[in-house]
Protein backbone atom coordinates (compact mmCIF):
# COMPACT_ATOMS: atom_id res chain seq x y z
CA UNK A 1 0.00 0.00 0.00
CA UNK A 2 1.11 3.59 -1.10
CA UNK A 3 0.60 6.18 1.88
CA UNK A 4 -0.72 9.55 -0.41
CA UNK A 5 0.81 12.72 0.69
CA UNK A 6 -0.68 15.77 -0.62
CA UNK A 7 2.79 17.44 -1.45
CA UNK A 8 5.85 16.31 -3.91
CA UNK A 9 7.91 14.19 -2.17
CA UNK A 10 11.52 15.45 -2.49
CA UNK A 11 12.03 11.72 -3.55
CA UNK A 12 10.20 13.12 -6.99
CA UNK A 13 12.60 16.28 -6.95
CA UNK A 14 15.85 15.67 -6.44
CA UNK A 15 17.72 12.40 -7.64
CA UNK A 16 17.46 9.41 -5.65
CA UNK A 17 20.69 9.35 -3.97
CA UNK A 18 20.85 12.68 -3.16
CA UNK A 19 17.25 12.10 -1.53
CA UNK A 20 18.72 9.27 0.57
CA UNK A 21 21.87 11.20 1.43
CA UNK A 22 19.66 14.11 2.63
CA UNK A 23 17.44 11.36 5.13
CA UNK A 24 20.53 10.08 6.21
CA UNK A 25 22.43 13.02 6.73
CA UNK A 26 18.97 14.50 9.04
CA UNK A 27 19.21 11.50 11.22
CA UNK A 28 22.82 11.33 11.32
CA UNK A 29 22.88 14.89 12.62
CA UNK A 30 19.75 15.22 15.00
CA UNK A 31 21.63 12.30 16.89
CA UNK A 32 25.06 13.92 16.66
CA UNK A 33 26.02 16.90 19.22
CA UNK A 34 29.07 18.27 16.97
CA UNK A 35 29.15 18.57 13.67
CA UNK A 36 32.79 18.07 13.09
CA UNK A 37 32.76 14.62 15.19
CA UNK A 38 30.73 13.60 11.52
CA UNK A 39 32.80 10.84 10.05
CA UNK A 40 33.91 11.72 6.22
CA UNK A 41 32.56 9.66 3.65
CA UNK A 42 29.43 8.71 5.10
CA UNK A 43 27.21 8.54 2.30
CA UNK A 44 25.80 6.88 -0.84
CA UNK A 45 26.79 9.59 -3.16
CA UNK A 46 30.11 10.47 -1.70
CA UNK A 47 33.49 9.61 -3.35
CA UNK A 48 35.49 7.41 -1.20
CA UNK A 49 39.01 8.79 -0.57
CA UNK A 50 42.68 6.97 -1.74
CA UNK A 51 41.05 3.95 -3.87
CA UNK A 52 43.74 2.23 -5.28
CA UNK A 53 42.88 1.89 -9.17
CA UNK A 54 42.14 -1.98 -10.52
CA UNK A 55 45.33 -3.26 -11.53
CA UNK A 56 43.67 -5.03 -14.51
CA UNK A 57 41.74 -3.99 -17.10
CA UNK A 58 38.62 -6.13 -17.82
CA UNK A 59 37.26 -7.07 -21.33
CA UNK A 60 33.80 -7.05 -20.56
CA UNK A 61 32.36 -4.13 -20.71
CA UNK A 62 31.01 -2.82 -16.93
CA UNK A 63 27.79 -2.51 -16.20
CA UNK A 64 25.74 0.74 -16.06
CA UNK A 65 25.91 2.51 -12.15
CA UNK A 66 22.60 2.89 -13.12
CA UNK A 67 21.47 -1.07 -13.80
CA UNK A 68 23.85 -1.63 -10.93
CA UNK A 69 22.14 -0.03 -8.06
CA UNK A 70 18.39 -0.08 -9.37
CA UNK A 71 17.86 -3.82 -10.49
CA UNK A 72 19.37 -5.69 -7.10
CA UNK A 73 17.97 -8.66 -4.47
CA UNK A 74 17.99 -7.64 -1.48
CA UNK A 75 14.74 -9.33 0.09
CA UNK A 76 14.81 -7.01 3.68
CA UNK A 77 13.59 -4.48 1.37
CA UNK A 78 10.98 -6.50 -0.88
CA UNK A 79 11.56 -9.23 -3.28
CA UNK A 80 11.22 -7.87 -6.77
CA UNK A 81 14.24 -5.69 -8.30
CA UNK A 82 13.15 -2.57 -7.94
CA UNK A 83 11.87 -2.69 -4.60
CA UNK A 84 15.25 -2.30 -3.06
CA UNK A 85 16.19 1.07 -4.48
CA UNK A 86 12.74 2.03 -3.66
CA UNK A 87 12.70 0.60 0.07
CA UNK A 88 16.07 0.93 1.24
CA UNK A 89 16.20 4.89 1.97
CA UNK A 90 14.90 3.36 5.21
CA UNK A 91 17.96 1.56 6.48
CA UNK A 92 20.68 3.70 8.61
CA UNK A 93 24.06 3.33 8.35
CA UNK A 94 25.66 4.92 11.03
CA UNK A 95 26.07 3.93 13.43
CA UNK A 96 27.22 0.83 12.39
CA UNK A 97 29.68 -2.29 13.79
CA UNK A 98 30.23 -5.43 12.84
CA UNK A 99 31.03 -7.90 16.20
CA UNK A 100 33.79 -10.41 14.94
CA UNK A 101 33.69 -13.59 17.78
CA UNK A 102 33.42 -17.17 17.67
CA UNK A 103 36.83 -19.70 17.54
CA UNK A 104 39.37 -16.58 17.52
CA UNK A 105 41.82 -15.72 19.82
CA UNK A 106 41.07 -12.08 19.48
CA UNK A 107 37.19 -11.37 19.25
CA UNK A 108 36.19 -7.40 18.73
CA UNK A 109 33.60 -5.32 17.96
CA UNK A 110 34.59 -3.13 14.85
CA UNK A 111 33.18 0.06 14.34
CA UNK A 112 33.01 1.03 10.52
CA UNK A 113 34.84 3.77 10.04
CA UNK A 114 38.04 1.67 11.46
CA UNK A 115 36.60 -1.15 9.14
CA UNK A 116 37.01 1.82 6.40
CA UNK A 117 41.50 2.15 7.44
CA UNK A 118 41.70 -0.96 8.25
CA UNK A 119 43.37 -1.97 4.94
CA UNK A 120 44.20 0.29 1.68
CA UNK A 121 40.95 0.71 -0.51
CA UNK A 122 41.12 -1.18 -3.71
CA UNK A 123 39.05 -0.68 -6.52
CA UNK A 124 38.23 -4.65 -8.27
CA UNK A 125 36.39 -5.13 -11.03
CA UNK A 126 34.31 -8.60 -10.72
CA UNK A 127 31.10 -10.41 -12.66
CA UNK A 128 28.65 -11.24 -10.54
CA UNK A 129 26.80 -14.15 -11.36
CA UNK A 130 23.15 -14.01 -9.74
CA UNK A 131 22.00 -18.07 -9.44
CA UNK A 132 18.59 -16.57 -11.16
CA UNK A 133 20.78 -16.58 -14.92
CA UNK A 134 22.07 -12.85 -14.89
CA UNK A 135 25.19 -11.43 -15.03
CA UNK A 136 26.64 -7.56 -14.31
CA UNK A 137 30.06 -6.19 -14.43
CA UNK A 138 30.97 -4.13 -11.61
CA UNK A 139 33.94 -1.80 -9.99
CA UNK A 140 33.70 -2.71 -5.79
CA UNK A 141 35.66 -0.85 -3.85
CA UNK A 142 37.34 -2.79 -0.88
CA UNK A 143 39.72 -4.65 0.70
CA UNK A 144 40.29 -8.39 1.09
CA UNK A 145 38.22 -9.94 4.17
CA UNK A 146 41.45 -11.87 5.06
CA UNK A 147 42.89 -8.10 6.01
CA UNK A 148 40.41 -8.66 8.80
CA UNK A 149 40.20 -11.99 9.93
CA UNK A 150 43.84 -12.17 10.64
CA UNK A 151 43.48 -9.19 12.82
CA UNK A 152 41.25 -11.24 15.30
CA UNK A 153 43.10 -14.79 14.35
CA UNK A 154 41.36 -17.90 14.43
CA UNK A 155 41.54 -20.58 16.80
CA UNK A 156 43.16 -24.36 14.66
CA UNK A 157 39.36 -24.91 15.20
CA UNK A 158 37.74 -22.32 12.72
CA UNK A 159 36.51 -24.02 9.61
CA UNK A 160 33.95 -21.74 8.28
CA UNK A 161 32.94 -18.28 8.43
CA UNK A 162 28.80 -17.23 8.78
CA UNK A 163 27.92 -13.87 7.80
CA UNK A 164 24.87 -12.38 9.59
CA UNK A 165 23.18 -9.22 7.66
CA UNK A 166 21.06 -6.34 9.43
CA UNK A 167 18.02 -7.54 11.37
CA UNK A 168 15.52 -5.04 12.06
CA UNK A 169 12.18 -5.25 10.82
CA UNK A 170 11.31 -1.32 10.65
CA UNK A 171 14.66 -0.46 8.84
CA UNK A 172 13.82 -3.03 6.70
CA UNK A 173 9.94 -3.70 5.66
CA UNK A 174 10.74 -6.85 3.78
CA UNK A 175 11.73 -8.55 7.68
CA UNK A 176 7.70 -8.18 7.94
CA UNK A 177 7.22 -10.92 5.66
CA UNK A 178 8.58 -14.45 6.09
CA UNK A 179 10.10 -14.68 2.75
CA UNK A 180 13.71 -16.03 4.31
CA UNK A 181 14.79 -16.41 7.87
CA UNK A 182 16.10 -13.88 9.28
CA UNK A 183 18.72 -12.37 9.71
CA UNK A 184 20.26 -13.21 6.46
CA UNK A 185 22.61 -15.48 6.76
CA UNK A 186 25.34 -16.41 5.09
CA UNK A 187 28.56 -19.10 4.79
CA UNK A 188 32.07 -19.74 3.55
CA UNK A 189 34.66 -22.39 4.32
CA UNK A 190 38.08 -20.42 5.87
CA UNK A 191 40.20 -21.04 3.24
CA UNK A 192 36.94 -19.62 1.13
CA UNK A 193 37.12 -16.67 3.25
CA UNK A 194 40.80 -16.18 3.53
CA UNK A 195 40.91 -16.31 -0.55
CA UNK A 196 42.94 -13.17 -1.54
CA UNK A 197 39.55 -12.63 -4.63
CA UNK A 198 36.93 -12.30 -1.32
CA UNK A 199 36.31 -8.76 -0.70
CA UNK A 200 35.09 -7.10 2.16
CA UNK A 201 33.43 -4.71 0.31
CA UNK A 202 32.48 -0.89 1.00
CA UNK A 203 31.97 1.12 -2.31
CA UNK A 204 31.04 1.13 -6.47
CA UNK A 205 32.06 2.72 -8.93
CA UNK A 206 34.72 4.85 -6.33
CA UNK A 207 31.84 5.85 -4.43
CA UNK A 208 30.12 4.62 -0.99
CA UNK A 209 27.85 1.26 -1.10
CA UNK A 210 24.20 2.32 -2.00
CA UNK A 211 21.88 1.47 0.73
CA UNK A 212 20.57 -1.22 -1.91
CA UNK A 213 23.65 -2.84 -2.68
CA UNK A 214 24.30 -3.44 0.89
CA UNK A 215 25.51 -0.88 2.96
CA UNK A 216 27.97 -0.03 4.85
CA UNK A 217 29.68 -2.86 4.26
CA UNK A 218 28.84 -6.18 2.37
CA UNK A 219 30.81 -9.54 0.65
CA UNK A 220 31.28 -10.38 -2.49
CA UNK A 221 32.74 -13.68 -3.69
CA UNK A 222 32.81 -13.68 -7.12
CA UNK A 223 33.08 -17.30 -8.27
CA UNK A 224 29.83 -17.74 -6.54
CA UNK A 225 26.20 -17.10 -6.93
CA UNK A 226 25.41 -13.86 -6.07
CA UNK A 227 23.57 -14.93 -3.12
CA UNK A 228 27.00 -16.13 -1.41
CA UNK A 229 27.74 -12.24 -0.83
CA UNK A 230 26.07 -10.86 2.24
CA UNK A 231 24.76 -7.39 2.32
CA UNK A 232 24.72 -4.81 5.30
CA UNK A 233 27.21 -7.68 7.73
CA UNK A 234 26.73 -6.52 11.64
CA UNK A 235 28.50 -9.90 12.42
CA UNK A 236 31.28 -12.36 11.34
CA UNK A 237 31.42 -16.00 13.13
CA UNK A 238 34.04 -17.98 13.23
CA UNK A 239 32.98 -21.55 13.41
CA UNK A 240 33.81 -25.25 13.90
CA UNK A 241 30.95 -26.67 11.85
CA UNK A 242 29.23 -25.59 8.84
CA UNK A 243 26.70 -23.06 9.04
CA UNK A 244 23.03 -23.18 7.75
CA UNK A 245 22.73 -20.26 5.61
CA UNK A 246 19.13 -18.95 4.96
CA UNK A 247 18.88 -20.02 1.18
CA UNK A 248 19.57 -23.71 2.25
CA UNK A 249 16.47 -23.62 4.78
CA UNK A 250 14.36 -22.00 1.92
CA UNK A 251 15.33 -24.79 -0.25
CA UNK A 252 17.78 -27.48 0.63
CA UNK A 253 17.69 -28.90 -2.95
CA UNK A 254 18.26 -26.46 -4.55
CA UNK A 255 20.63 -23.89 -2.91
CA UNK A 256 23.69 -25.68 -1.50
CA UNK A 257 26.40 -24.20 0.61
CA UNK A 258 29.42 -24.30 -1.67
CA UNK A 259 27.20 -22.52 -4.47
CA UNK A 260 30.22 -22.24 -6.82
CA UNK A 261 29.08 -20.94 -10.25
CA UNK A 262 29.21 -24.26 -12.54
CA UNK A 263 27.20 -24.33 -16.06
CA UNK A 264 27.56 -28.37 -15.51
CA UNK A 265 25.15 -28.19 -12.53
CA UNK A 266 21.66 -27.44 -13.36
CA UNK A 267 19.32 -25.16 -10.87
CA UNK A 268 16.19 -27.87 -10.59
CA UNK A 269 13.86 -25.33 -12.19
CA UNK A 270 16.27 -23.39 -14.66
CA UNK A 271 19.65 -24.15 -16.64
CA UNK A 272 23.03 -22.94 -15.68
CA UNK A 273 24.48 -23.17 -19.01
CA UNK A 274 23.66 -19.74 -19.91
CA UNK A 275 23.61 -15.92 -18.33
CA UNK A 276 21.92 -12.54 -19.37
CA UNK A 277 24.09 -9.78 -18.85
CA UNK A 278 22.37 -6.81 -17.57
CA UNK A 279 22.13 -4.47 -20.36
CA UNK A 280 22.14 -6.72 -23.27
CA UNK A 281 19.83 -8.95 -25.30
CA UNK A 282 21.89 -11.69 -26.56
CA UNK A 283 22.56 -14.81 -23.61
CA UNK A 284 25.95 -15.73 -23.18
CA UNK A 285 27.56 -18.94 -21.92
CA UNK A 286 28.55 -19.27 -17.92
CA UNK A 287 32.02 -20.01 -17.11
CA UNK A 288 33.26 -22.61 -14.49
CA UNK A 289 33.63 -20.47 -11.61
CA UNK A 290 32.40 -17.34 -13.19
CA UNK A 291 35.70 -17.71 -15.38
CA UNK A 292 37.88 -17.46 -12.02
CA UNK A 293 38.87 -20.89 -12.47
CA UNK A 294 42.61 -20.51 -12.66
CA UNK A 295 42.54 -18.47 -9.32
CA UNK A 296 40.36 -20.97 -7.18
CA UNK A 297 39.40 -24.10 -8.89
CA UNK A 298 42.10 -25.96 -6.37
CA UNK A 299 39.88 -25.52 -3.58
CA UNK A 300 38.02 -28.28 -4.72
CA UNK A 301 40.37 -30.47 -6.03
CA UNK A 302 39.31 -34.13 -5.03
CA UNK A 303 35.44 -32.80 -4.29
CA UNK A 304 32.55 -34.38 -5.78
CA UNK A 305 31.28 -30.74 -7.15
CA UNK A 306 27.81 -32.04 -8.34
CA UNK A 307 27.07 -33.16 -4.79
CA UNK A 308 28.54 -30.53 -3.03
CA UNK A 309 26.96 -28.03 -5.59
N1 LIG B 1 22.23 -10.10 1.19
C1 LIG B 1 21.15 -9.91 1.98
N2 LIG B 1 21.33 -9.55 3.26
N3 LIG B 1 19.89 -10.07 1.52
C2 LIG B 1 19.64 -10.47 0.23
O1 LIG B 1 18.46 -10.62 -0.15
N4 LIG B 1 20.62 -11.10 -1.94
C3 LIG B 1 21.76 -11.78 -2.56
C4 LIG B 1 23.08 -11.04 -2.29
N5 LIG B 1 23.16 -10.62 -0.90
C5 LIG B 1 20.75 -10.69 -0.64
C6 LIG B 1 22.06 -10.47 -0.10
C7 LIG B 1 21.61 -12.00 -4.00
S1 LIG B 1 20.47 -13.18 -4.47
C8 LIG B 1 22.37 -11.35 -4.93
S2 LIG B 1 22.31 -11.78 -6.58
C9 LIG B 1 23.26 -10.23 -4.54
O2 LIG B 1 23.17 -9.92 -3.15
C10 LIG B 1 22.89 -9.00 -5.34
O3 LIG B 1 23.77 -7.94 -5.09
P1 LIG B 1 23.51 -6.54 -5.83
O4 LIG B 1 22.08 -6.17 -5.63
O5 LIG B 1 24.46 -5.57 -5.22
O6 LIG B 1 23.81 -6.79 -7.29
Amino acid sequence: MKLHIPTIPSSEITPKELFYNRRNFMQLAAGATMMSLLPQSVFAGDKLPNVKKADETPTDKLTSFKDITSYNNFYEFGTSKESPAENAGSLKTRPWTISVEGEVKKPKVYDIEELLKLAPLEERIYRLRCVEAWSMVIPWVGYPLAELLKLVEPTSKAKFVEFISLEDHDQMPGQKSATLEWPYREGLRIDEAMHPLTLLTVGLYGEVLPNQNGAPIRLVVPWKYGFKSAKSIVKIRLLENQPTTSWMKAGPAEYGFYSNVNPAVDHPRWTQAKERRIGEFLKRPTLPFNGYEDQVAHLYSGMDLIKNF
